[in-house]
């Protein structure tokens, strides 16, 4: 079986085919965003600019066409309203010209099951951290369930903001993590994790306010050890739970070496596994949503045009895992 993923959730345009046997193509263009954050009707004019320069190369990378795919997934939330509509249209149009079935995808769990395709884990507790989500997910009784979640703004957010108020450009969180590197020392902040929940916009704000006072190494330094020292213990807290022996990290915070390394001390201590997928498919991307497309398909599953409207704040426990 081969599947045509769509990404438009955020800031990403991703288009990948997958088959049962390979990953066949890999394409993306990211809206960069000149100063601020991500402007959501900026974003999605750059989606459908680049929309047919994507198809096209997906096309010539897995040397195939359209019409010969047996599906084709699109990331129908959670996400920005109007990013999502461009993923959505896109899907709808190639499924209407070539009658090929459609299925929308949740792109959290997405993640999921591309972790588990590029790396050996099987069963883990994932830890998704990226600009617009940070949950802690785990399978159970056939959901994956949201054992942890920020309670505010998204820890790639969160280094985001605090890059920008210090001056550097987006996104923050390769910035401060270069930053950090230059210094071991930390000054105190508050510790921001409620039980298996995390909320980092206090973190923001009480690290924002000792800018200039405090150097920017150090500030970088502090909010990374004490922000990834937070979500490593609800992670282990949520392994401890569930009886899990694998952690997955995923989502574009993953590319972080220090966050990775904790969570990699924290899993030896436990006698448990770490896995984190390739870069390319722990930031957003279309393969993912291929591969969880490619699932759900077998599975039988097919979203019909008049099902396949946008779903912006569609949570991962609300879909049944029959795959
Ligand atoms: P989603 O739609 O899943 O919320 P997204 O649009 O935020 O995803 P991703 O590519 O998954 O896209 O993640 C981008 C985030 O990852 C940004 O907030 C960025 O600062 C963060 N990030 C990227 N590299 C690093 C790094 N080395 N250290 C920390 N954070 C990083
Ligand atoms: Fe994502």
């Amino acid at each position: 079986m081969k599947v045509l993923g769509i990404e438009s959730t955020a800031h990403t345009l991703g288009l990948g085919i997958v088959s049962d046997e390979e990953i066949l193509a890999n394409q993306k263009d990211m809206f960069e965003p000149e100063e601020g954050g991500i402007h959501p009707r900026k974003a999605a004019e750059h989606h459908y600019q680049h929309a047919m320069e994507l198809l096209h190369n997906v096309e010539q990378e897995a040397d195939m066409e359209i019409n010969e795919l047996d599906g084709i997934a699109f990331a129908q939330g959670p996400g920005i309203p109007q990013c999502l509509d461009i993923g959505a249209v896109i899907a709808r149009t190639l499924s209407d010209k070539h009658g090929i079935p459609m299925v929308g995808i949740n792109h959290c769990l997405a993640h999921i099951s591309i972790g588990i395709r590029t790396t050996d884990a099987e069963d883990p507790t994932t830890l998704y951290l990226s600009g617009g989500n940070s949950q802690i997910l785990d399978l159970r009784s056939g959901r994956y369930r949201i054992v942890g979640e920020t309670l505010d703004i998204a820890l790639g957010n969160a280094l985001d903001k605090l890059g920008r108020k210090m001056g550097y450009p987006h996104p923050g969180g390769p910035e401060l993590e270069q930053l950090a590197e230059e210094t071991e020392e930390i000054v105190e902040l508050s510790y921001p994790i409620k039980g298996m929940d995390l909320s980092f916009s206090g973190l923001v704000t009480e690290t924002q306010r000792k800018i200039g006072d405090v150097d920017d190494e150090l500030l970088a330094n502090s909010f990374q050890e004490h922000a990834y020292a937070a979500v490593v213990e609800a992670l282990e807290r949520a392994m401890a739970q569930e009886g899990s022996e694998e952690a997955l990290l995923t989502g574009g915070v993953a590319m972080n070496s220090r966050l990775r390394e904790m969570v990699e001390k924290m899993c030896e201590q436990r006698g448990a596994e770490a896995y984190v997928p390739p870069p390319e498919y722990c930031m957003d991307n279309g393969v993912m949503i291929a591969e969880q497309g490619r699932l759900e398909m077998k599975a039988g599953r097919e979203t019909k045009l008049e099902d396949s409207e946008k779903r912006p704040n569609w949570r991962p426990d609300e879909v049944d895992v029959e795959w």
